[in-house]
């Protein structure tokens, strides 16, 4: 896969996560859309770009309104509640979103009618009958194909859907067809993964239908302009919101102030299960509305537990405020980024998680650095001469697997291969403890081999740091940890340090000063306990 864009090349990142319902608490599917999306701001936050992350909530519509109703709370009352639980959670894993939109924000409702009069203006909304069935779950007609034979989503196995027979609003999607298909023909990477892409040309090929972007029987939504009777359709207000989450605060609400500086976003990262609402409906609307459309739509997979799909109707869904507290930010996020190939579907299991950050992170990562400083502080008490990587012989394995990694995870991090990532990282730390092994420094070391036993020594010690550093948009606690070991002050949760340092050679293999005073050894990752299970 190549999608290296010239986009990823200029000077500056936007990207978005879904904008979450607030129809109940966060869970661990909204929370690995975050930390994905978290880890790619902070990769192009360190090359020194700018970078605007975007999350938020989507508030309207029946699923939030009946939800709402159900608790007997006004559904403004309901959203400032769930949405409280959503940026705590943000905060827990160290999410570093620059905007929450929320799409009951007044100035949202201004972009939402600018924009619907828009395309009204250019003929794309009219009147007609809808009838179909409806999932409310899902907030969107269901073909006969999506329904089980006693009435149910498919995706929503415990939500009948409902018979509706009303006069909407549509949008003339049908006239967007060829336009749509040129540009998934000409952009072969704005649909990503390529399965996904299929999918979406493949939807598109058997002929689109125009959509409803109104309901009569919903109160908790913005009017539709010139018919109040109408609400504006949930989907329709939702997608905007990326657009309304530019506005600078002094901006008047306006579409042409709301796209002047980082429009159009160069990444909407989503689960698979709304693509066609991006990859389709979005970009005709804003083609409808003669906006720019976003650089890239990447559908990443579904997380089960243990195998099973996860849903509150099985009982097994997985809380991630539990899973932090127990178990800490960087392993929770160290295992969704590694474990899952980013677009497939994923599983969590508990003894799996323990057991693979446990092995990763403590015995691997952290016992290298221990190790080796622990060595470093006994063999070389009178400190070690000032060298570094170019002092080290180029045809050293570690120096030639370390330089050559450097360039790789470029690439690999600018196509959000994060997975990949972390195991090439790995494979470095994990041939250093074979070769400290091997070298047998303390035997060197009572052979009066000083030289040998500090290249020895600079060569692991400078391959923690690498990781550590490439490691930082994933794990960056750790990260620090590790480089206040070597000596270094950095702060990897300082969101401008790209911007105020140039760590362009950090992301290189060779530059450890190791002439410094170091401080005694910590674990940087402490064990976690296997759970305790009943079988
Ligand atoms: N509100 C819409 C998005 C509007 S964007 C303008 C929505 N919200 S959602 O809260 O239901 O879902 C948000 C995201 O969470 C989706 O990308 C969805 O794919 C993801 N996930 C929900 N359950 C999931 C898993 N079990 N696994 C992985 N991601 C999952 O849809």
């Amino acid at each position: 896969m190549n999608n290296l864009t010239e986009t990823s090349r200029k000077n500056s990142f936007s990207l978005t996560t879904p904008l979450y319902y607030v129809n109940g608490l966060p869970h661990i599917g909204s929370a690995y859309t975050t930390m994905v999306a978290d880890a790619i701001a902070r990769w192009h936050r360190l090359q020194g770009k700018d970078v605007i992350l975007v999350t938020g909530s989507d508030e309207h519509g029946q699923k939030i309104q009946r939800t709402a109703e159900s608790l007997g709370l006004p559904p403004q009352k309901h959203c400032d509640g769930i949405v409280a639980k959503f940026q705590e959670l943000w905060e827990k894993l160290d999410i570093q979103y620059d905007r929450f939109i929320r799409t009951t924000a007044a100035k949202h409702e201004a972009i939402v009618r600018e924009f619907f009069q828009r395309v009204k203006a250019n003929g794309d909304i009219y009147l007609a009958q809808q009838q179909g069935w409806y999932c409310v779950a899902c907030e969107e007609f269901k073909e006969e194909k999506d329904i089980t034979e006693d009435g149910y989503c498919l995706i929503h196995p415990n939500q009948k859907v409902e018979w509706r027979d009303e006069e909407n609003y549509f949008f003339r999607l049908s006239r967007y067809q060829q336009a749509l298909e040129k540009l998934y023909e000409e952009n072969p990477h704005f649909i990503q993964p390529e399965s996904r892409r299929n999918e979406v040309i493949n939807f598109v090929k058997q002929g689109l239908k125009d959509f409803s972007i109104s309901r009569i029987n919903v109160s908790w939504g913005f009017p539709v302009p010139d018919n109040p009777q109408h609400t504006i359709y949930v989907w329709f207000d939702a997608l905007l919101g990326y657009v309304t989450a530019l506005l600078e605060e002094s901006d008047e609400p306006t579409l042409a102030n709301a796209t002047k500086k980082w429009y159009p976003f160069d990444l909407h990262l989503i689960g698979k299960d709304i693509l066609r609402f991006h990859a389709v409906y979005w970009p005709a609307m804003l083609m409808s509305a003669n906006l720019p459309l976003p650089r890239q739509v990447f559908g990443h997979g579904f997380l089960t537990k243990d195998g099973k799909k996860m849903g509150k109707s099985v009982g097994n869904t997985l809380d991630p405020f539990e899973l932090v507290a127990k178990y800490g930010t960087d392993a929770v996020r160290y295992y969704f980024l590694k474990e899952i190939e980013l677009g497939e579907d994923g599983d969590f299991n508990e003894v799996r998680f323990v057991n693979t950050v446990n092995a990763d992170l403590a015995d691997d990562l952290g016992n290298l650095l221990n190790r080796s400083l622990g060595m470093l502080n006994k063999y070389c008490k009178q400190g070690v001469p000032t060298f570094t990587g170019k002092d080290i012989p180029d045809d050293n394995e570690i120096k030639i697997m370390g330089m050559s990694l450097a360039d790789k995870l470029v690439s690999v991090y600018q196509n959000y291969q994060l997975s990949s990532a972390c195991r090439e990282i790995l494979n470095l730390i994990k041939t250093c403890n074979r070769y400290i092994d091997e070298k047998k420094p303390w035997s060197l070391f009572k052979q009066g081999e000083q030289q040998e036993v500090e290249k020895i020594l600079y060569v692991v010690l400078e391959s923690v740091r690498f990781a550590a550093f490439h490691l930082a948009p994933i794990i960056p606690n750790i990260s620090n940890k590790i480089y206040h070991q070597l000596g270094y002050s950095l702060d990897f949760n300082q969101k401008d340090l790209g911007k105020k340092i140039n760590l362009s050679s950090h992301g290189q293999w060779g530059i450890l000063p190791l002439n410094q005073d170091l401080p005694k050894a910590e674990p940087v990752f402490a064990k976690l306990a296997l759970p305790v299970t009943n079988n």
